[in-house]
Formats: C-alpha cells, sequence, structure tokens
C-alpha cells in the first residue's frame, strides 16, 4: 500500500473512532483482533446502506422476497456445501515471531514485489531515454525485465498448482525456493504449511462432545438455499424468482486487516436468484448491469468501480465475477457475482434426502433450479462510503465558517446518520424555543440533530465531520419573519428560505425513494 493510501487508510480509522462511527470492539480490554462495533453514527449510516439495498432487491423487484434465517443451522449445512471440506486457507507461522500468515498471500506479495521491481526498471529506462522510449520494446527485451516476468509466470503456475491439488509441502516450497523472509522477524524460519478451516465451531446443548457440533455460518447464503422449497411454496414464486437476506457472517482469517475490510465478524447482504437450467449466463449478465448500477447510483465517482472475473472458478461455479471498488488500499473486492448452478441445491438433496425441485406447470416437468448469486459486504461498502467522503478541505474566507479548514464527510445525503441539523444562533432572547419547534416541525420526515453550544462556526465543523448534509440556522430573523438560513455542506452556501419551505426543499435530496428512482 502506497504512503498516501496507508496515511487515508489511518486518518478515516481514527475520525470513525473519534465521531462515533466505528469503535475497536471491547477496547477496555485493548480490542478484540479483526472484531468492531458501530457507533451512535455508523449504525445509523450502516442501516441506511441496508435500506437502499434491501428496497432495491425486495420493492423494486415484485419476484424477489426477503428472509431471516437462523445463524446456527444443522450441521449437515455445511457439509452439503462443502465448507466442512474445503473452506480452508493455506497457513503457514514464522518459527522466530511467532505470526501466522496466509501462505498464498506470502507468495502472492513476493510476486507483487516482483511486478514492482519490473516498473521501477521501465521508470528508470524512461527517463533515460526520454520521448525516444518504447515501453512495449523495452519489456519485451530487456534482460533483467524478462528475468523478472520469467519467475513471476513460474511462481504464479506454481502457486496455482499447489492450490488446485492441495498440495501443501508444493506451497512450502514455493516459499522456500522465492526466499520470503517474515516481515517481521526478517528470517526464513517457517513450519511446514497446514490447511486451516476457516469456520468458527461451538457447541449446542449441556453435551460436549463431537455430535453437538455447530457451527457459525460463514456465508448467509445457505439459509436461503435450505429455505428455497418453504418460500418457494408459501409465497407461490414462479421462476425466476429471488430471495434476499441481510445477516452476519463469520470466518476464522487468518489475515484479518485492513480495518473492516477484513473482518471475523461481519454482515453480508445476499440474494440467491432461482432460475431455469440453461438461463444462468443470461441472469448472470443482467445481474452483474444491475448492481453495477446500483453501486454507480450512490455518487462515489464511476471510475472507483470494475469488474473482476475469476479465473480460477470455485467447483460449484460456472461463471464468477467480484465488482471491485478503490479501496485507499487499491482496486479489491467489494461485491461478488457467481452462477452457482445447481450445487447447493443438489447438495442439499443428497445429504437431507429430501427433494429441492420446482415444479414447472408451463413444461409440466419438475427440476432443480440453477442460482445466480449476488453478494455484498456491508462493511465493505460502509468502507468504500466513508473512505471516499473523507475529505480535508481549506476554508479561508467563507463566510459564518470556523478555522481555515475541515474535514468533511461528503456523505451520499440519502445514508448520512442525520440529514439536518437544527442550529438556534444563541441560546437566549427565544431563538431556542423556536429552534424546537423548527425540530419539531421536521423530525417525523427526517433525522434531525439539534445543538445550541459553541460558536455557530464550530458547529458546522462538527456537523461536516459526521456528514449532515443540511444546517438550518436560527437567527433572530426567524422570530420576525419565520425564515431561516439553509447551509448546504459540500458547497457551504447559504440560502434565507421560509421554515415552510425547507421540509419540501430538502427532501428529494436525502431521500433513498430518489436514489432508488434512479437505479431503475
Ligand atoms: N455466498 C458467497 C460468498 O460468501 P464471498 O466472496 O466469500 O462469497 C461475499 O463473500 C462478500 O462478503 C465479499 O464480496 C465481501 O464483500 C464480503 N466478505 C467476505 N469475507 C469478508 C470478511 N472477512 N470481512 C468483511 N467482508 C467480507
Amino acid at each position: 500500500m502506497a504512503n498516501d493510501s496507508e496515511n487515508l487508510l489511518k486518518k478515516v480509522i481514527a475520525h470513525a473512532k473519534e465521531y462515533g462511527f466505528i469503535f475497536p470492539s471491547s477496547e477496555i480490554y485493548d480490542g478484540l483482533s479483526a472484531v468492531y462495533d458501530y457507533g451512535q453514527n455508523g449504525v445509523e449510516l450502516k442501516n441506511n446502506i441496508k435500506e437502499y439495498w434491501w428496497k432495491f432487491m425486495t420493492q423494486m423487484h415484485d419476484n424477489i422476497v426477503g428472509i431471516d434465517a437462523a445463524i446456527f443451522m444443522h450441521p449437515t449445512t455445511w457439509k452439503a456445501s462443502g465448507h466442512v471440506d474445503a473452506f480452508n486457507d493455506p497457513m503457514v507461522d514464522n518459527k522466530d515471531s511467532k505470526k501466522r500468515y496466509r501462505a498464498d498471500v506470502l507468495v502472492e506479495d513476493a510476486i507483487g514485489k516482483m511486478e514492482e521491481k519490473i516498473e521501477k526498471e521501465i521508470d528508470k529506462a524512461a527517463k533515460r531515454f526520454g520521448d525516444a522510449f518504447n515501453k512495449e520494446q523495452f519489456v519485451q527485451t530487456n534482460a533483467r525485465v524478462l528475468e523478472y516476468q520469467k519467475k513471476i509466470d513460474e511462481a504464479n503456475a506454481r502457486l496455482k498448482e499447489a492450490m488446485n491439488k492441495n498440495d501443501m509441502a508444493a506451497m512450502k516450497q514455493l516459499i522456500v525456493d522465492l526466499e520470503i523472509n517474515d516481515p517481521i522477524s526478517g528470517t526464513k524460519n517457517w513450519t511446514d504449511v497446514r490447511q486451516f478451516n476457516l469456520m468458527f465451531s461451538t457447541e449446542m446443548g449441556s453435551v460436549a462432545d463431537d455430535a453437538n457440533k455447530i457451527y457459525l455460518r460463514p456465508e448467509t447464503a445457505q439459509g436461503i438455499f435450505v429455505n428455497f422449497l418453504n418460500v418457494q411454496k408459501t409465497g407461490r414464486m414462479k421462476i425466476p424468482f429471488g430471495i434476499a437476506q441481510i445477516g452476519k457472517a463469520f470466518r476464522n482469517e487468518i489475515v484479518a486487516r485492513q480495518f473492516i475490510f477484513r473482518m471475523r465478524e461481519f454482515e453480508q447482504m445476499e440474494m440467491q436468484f432461482f432460475v431455469k437450467p440453461g438461463t444462468e449466463m443470461e441472469w448472470y449478465e443482467k445481474w452483474k448491469q444491475k448492481r453495477m448500477k446500483w453501486h454507480q447510483t450512490l455518487g462515489l465517482g464511476e471510475n472507483n468501480y470494475r469488474f473482476h472475473d475469476h479465473l480460477n472458478l470455485a467447483h460449484y461455479a460456472n461463471a464468477a465475477c467480484d465488482i471491485q471498488f478503490n479501496f485507499p488500499m487499491g482496486f479489491k473486492e467489494l461485491e461478488g457475482i457467481h452462477s452457482r448452478t445447481d450445487f447447493d441445491l443438489k447438495s442439499h438433496e443428497k445429504f437431507s434426502g429430501k427433494k429441492l425441485q420446482y415444479f414447472d406447470s408451463e413444461s409440466n416437468q419438475s427440476y432443480v433450479p440453477f442460482v445466480v448469486e449476488t453478494s455484498v459486504g456491508l462493511d465493505r461498502m460502509f468502507l468504500s462510503v466513508l473512505a471516499t467522503s473523507y475529505k480535508e478541505e481549506k476554508i479561508a474566507g467563507a463566510e459564518g465558517e470556523a478555522g481555515s479548514e475541515r474535514v468533511v464527510l461528503s456523505i451520499p445525503p440519502a445514508l448520512a446518520p442525520y440529514k439536518i441539523a437544527v442550529l438556534p444562533l444563541v441560546k437566549k432572547d427565544g431563538l431556542s424555543e423556536k429552534a424546537e419547534e423548527v425540530m419539531n416541525l421536521l423530525k417525523h420526515d427526517f433525522r434531525c440533530y439539534y445543538e445550541d453550544k459553541d460558536t455557530i462556526g464550530r458547529r458546522y465543523r462538527r456537523m461536516d465531520a459526521i456528514g449532515t448534509p443540511y444546517c438550518i440556522t436560527i437567527d433572530h430573523q426567524t422570530l420576525q419573519d419565520n425564515s431561516v438560513t439553509i447551509r448546504e455542506r459540500d458547497t457551504m452556501r447559504q440560502e434565507r428560505i421560509s421554515i415552510t419551505a425547507v421540509r419540501e426543499k430538502i427532501q428529494k435530496l436525502v431521500s433513498i425513494t430518489e436514489l432508488l428512482k434512479k437505479v431503475s
């Protein structure tokens, strides 16, 4: 991660804590690694993201309904889904630092370093040759670049083979051959590489033997698969139809870092779309476009999103891609879109002995539907919004503003924790009472923040820092003509309008309904 990006992430983390968005879990005990709590402002932002997703999925699509399945499921679920046998990451420990790493990530980082070396050679040559520099020719002929590229290709091929064949000895040999050092101890004193299952387990009931072992779900999707027929029959759903769900998932990530990007307890917003076999690629393409549009409508910048196709498909998929977002640490997965075939339903049929088929009254046939899945991490969505909204600005000379710089969160207004701050200019002369009247007028429609301490400039700063899109100031003129000033967060522009016009002016600008209209 480049220095600027590292700094940005650090600043976002500090800001999130200082302004009640995200706290480390159980902080008074020094926190719990890769687990976080959402504070008073964080929970509002999170709920607004959920509402935007839920309404888009279930309200805007009359063939999608929601469920809320339990986190605990029958343990055979995870045998059928393949998680017990195959939801593994290869891990390796450094014997000196006692730190644990994902072996594939160590190799990928080493490959990344070789790629950086090639970039450096290219930069050096570009400077040396100036306008005459031909990058393509240089890359194809320079001995050092060719040597690095050969090593990169070999390492990639060996990594892929080791992962595919589940060959952990080959993985260890690759770490040795690439001469990878532990970033902490600096030594090459590695243990063997072992597969590590990412599911958390616990015991149900009072007898602590293996028969009672159950898992905390590592994805919400299986709660949808096992309820497929319940929903289809009771909802009289006709294929194609979808089931949506928002809920917690748990993974014992080996390398849990980068704040809320990779957590051990996180939330997913998943939708399984059940289709007729043979039509899945058509629906896969449709859902790719729909989901991209949903993201881009938020206004965080269209160039911050891109598709990334999976080259190594999971055993259950016949097509898969990520929607990546330009996070402070670079483009990374935000959402997965997977064509999961009929793998899950068929496997649950096999393990449960129950039929999970759909009767198609048009063709008079029963079949196991194919599934197209969309799965977005709620916490990653949160990070994408927070990090992109965080801005440090110079504001010298702006009227009524405090200081010469500000930190502002330009959160999309529909997602902001508070939509309006109601601020009496001073506490006396009946302005507080008037402000309370304004609060009472607006609070049924908007989440409003009331604040009467400090100078107005300082109060604007605090509202900027939590991303409140509108500040309404009540001054002495308000008592005379019922007008207020309304200040817009991003432009800091102020305008005087009648109290009765506030609601109508703001409603459209801050409503999720308007966002939803734009997506469709
Ligand atoms: N049901 C499919 C599934 O779970 P996934 O790609 O493993 O697919 C889907 O996860 C999404 O969940 C990811 O795109 C990411 O946004 C989020 N996610 C996965 N692991 C996560 C973690 N450890 N912390 C935060 N979010 C995570």
